[in-house]
C-alpha cells in the first residue's frame, strides 16, 4: 500500500489537547515497508514531527513542514521462554507494532494470560510513545518490563534495535525523547518481557486501599480494572475533556530543600529513596493545588477540577492559551516553593 499523504492536514483530531493546528503535509505510515520512502520525505522537509498518538504534545503553532503519524500495528507471542529475558519458563517475550493503541495492547496481554503491565492500563498514547516518556504509573514504570526496541535511524534509515539498557531511560525520559518533537529514531516496534506468574505490584497508596492486604491476592485483571477506576475518578478522559495528562514531570528537588519544605508545610508528601538519599521527588500535583490553581479557567484553557497537575482544553484553547496558563503556574510554584516544575508535556 503506498503511504498516505495529505497536505494541507488539520492536526485538531490527531492530538488530545484537541488544538487546531495544521501541517503543511501529513504522511500516515501504515506498513513497515513503507519506512524507508517516509524517512526520505521527512528529510526532504523544513521542519517535521513524528507524531504517534499525540497524547503527550501541546501544539504551539502550524507545522510548516511533514508530520509522519505512526499507523503500524500488529501484535505477537513469541515462544514461551526467550533466550535474555530470564531464568524462569514463566518469561515470555511480547511484541507491538508502535502504532498499536497502548491501552489495548495492556488488555490483549492480560487476556494471553500474561502479566507485567496491568498497572500500566488506560495510559492513553501508542505503543511507540511509550518508551519514549518512560510512561510509568501506580508504581509501575514501563522500563521494568521493556525488552528492546526495533527503529531506523532518521539520519540514514539505518535499522537498530536496542536492548532496554541502551534506551537511556530515566523518569519520563529515554534516548528517543526530544524537545521539539523530532527525535533521531522512528520506532518501528517494542517488545516487552512479561511473565505468565502474577506479581502484584500495590505499593502505591491508591492500590493499597484498593486491595488490603488481608483480602485474597488479586489477578493482574483485578489490578488492572482497579487502575482503570481510580484513573477515570482522578483523570479527565480526552475524549470528554481534552488533555495530555499530567502536564509537569514531579519536581527532584535536593533533600536540604525538601526538609525545609517539610517544615513550612507540614502536609506536603514527599517521596523519598533510600537508593538515593540526597534527592527527593515532590508531587507537582500538590504544589499547584496549594496555589490555588486547582479548578482555574481562563476563556477555554483550564486546570482540572479533579487534578491540579492536568491542563485542559474546555473548547477552542490556542496552544498560546495553554502555554500561558502554563507559564503563570510554573511562576507561582517558583514564589511559593523556590521548586521549577519542568513540562512533561512536549511544546511543537
Ligand atoms: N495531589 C494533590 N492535588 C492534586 C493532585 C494530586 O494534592 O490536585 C497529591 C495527591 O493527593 C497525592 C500526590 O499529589 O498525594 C500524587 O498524586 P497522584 O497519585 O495523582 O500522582 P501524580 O504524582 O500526580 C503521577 C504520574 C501520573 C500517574 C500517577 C499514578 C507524573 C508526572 N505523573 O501523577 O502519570 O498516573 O502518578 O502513578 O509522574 C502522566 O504522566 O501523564 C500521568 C498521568
Amino acid at each position: 500500500m503506498p503511504l498516505a499523504i495529505t497536505e494541507s492536514a488539520d492536526l485538531t483530531a490527531l492530538n488530545a489537547f484537541g488544538i487546531a493546528a495544521c501541517a503543511r503535509r501529513l504522511i500516515t505510515l501504515s506498513e513497515e515497508s513503507d519506512a524507508p520512502e517516509a524517512i526520505d520525505q521527512l528529510q526532504s522537509a523544513p521542519a517535521s514531527l513524528l507524531l504517534g498518538a499525540g497524547s503527550n504534545l501541546l501544539f504551539t503553532r502550524d507545522i510548516d513542514g511533514t508530520v509522519l503519524k505512526v499507523s503500524l500495528t500488529g501484535r505477537k507471542v513469541f515462544g514461551a521462554t526467550t533466550a535474555g529475558i530470564g531464568p524462569d519458563d514463566a518469561n515470555v517475550l511480547v511484541e507491538a507494532a508502535a502504532g498499536e493503541p497502548w491501552h489495548d495492547f495492556v488488555l490483549w496481554t492480560l487476556a494471553q494470560g500474561l502479566s507485567g503491565l496491568e498497572n500500566l492500563a488506560l495510559i492513553p498514547g501508542s505503543v511507540g510513545a511509550a518508551p519514549v516518556q518512560n510512561i510509568g504509573a501506580y508504581g509501575v514504570e514501563l522500563g521494568e518490563h521493556l525488552h528492546s526496541v526495533r527503529a531506523l535511524s532518521l539520519e540514514d534509515g539505518r535499522p537498530c534495535e536496542f536492548a532496554a539498557s541502551e534506551c537511556g531511560l530515566g523518569y519520563r525520559d529515554s534516548r528517543f525523547r526530544s524537545a521539539t518533537g523530532l527525535s533521531r529514531w522512528l520506532i518501528l516496534s517494542v517488545r516487552f518481557a512479561l511473565s505468565r506468574n502474577s506479581r502484584p505490584r500495590l505499593h502505591y497508596p491508591d492500590l493499597q486501599s484498593a486491595f488490603p492486604p488481608t483480602a485474597p491476592p488479586p489477578s493482574p485483571l483485578d489490578i488492572a480494572q482497579a487502575v482503570c477506576t481510580i484513573r477515570r475518578r482522578k483523570l479527565p478522559d480526552p475524549a470528554e475533556l481534552r488533555n495530555a495528562g499530567s502536564f509537569f514531570r514531579n519536581p527532584v528537588v535536593d533533600a536540604t530543600h525538601a526538609d525545609r519544605l517539610s517544615a513550612n508545610h507540614p502536609g506536603i508528601p514527599v517521596y523519598r529513596d533510600p537508593a538515593a538519599p540526597h534527592h527527593a521527588k515532590l508531587p507537582a500535583g500538590w504544589l499547584i493545588e496549594q496555589c490555588g490553581w486547582k479548578g482555574t479557567r481562563r476563556g477555554d484553557a483550564g486546570v482540572h477540577t479533579q487534578h491540579a497537575l492536568v491542563l485542559v482544553n474546555y473548547g477552542r484553547a490556542r496552544g498560546s492559551d495553554i502555554a500561558a496558563l502554563a507559564a503563570d503556574i510554573q511562576a507561582s510554584v517558583i514564589e511559593r516553593f523556590g521548586v521549577r516544575l519542568e513540562p512533561e508535556v512536549v511544546f511543537v
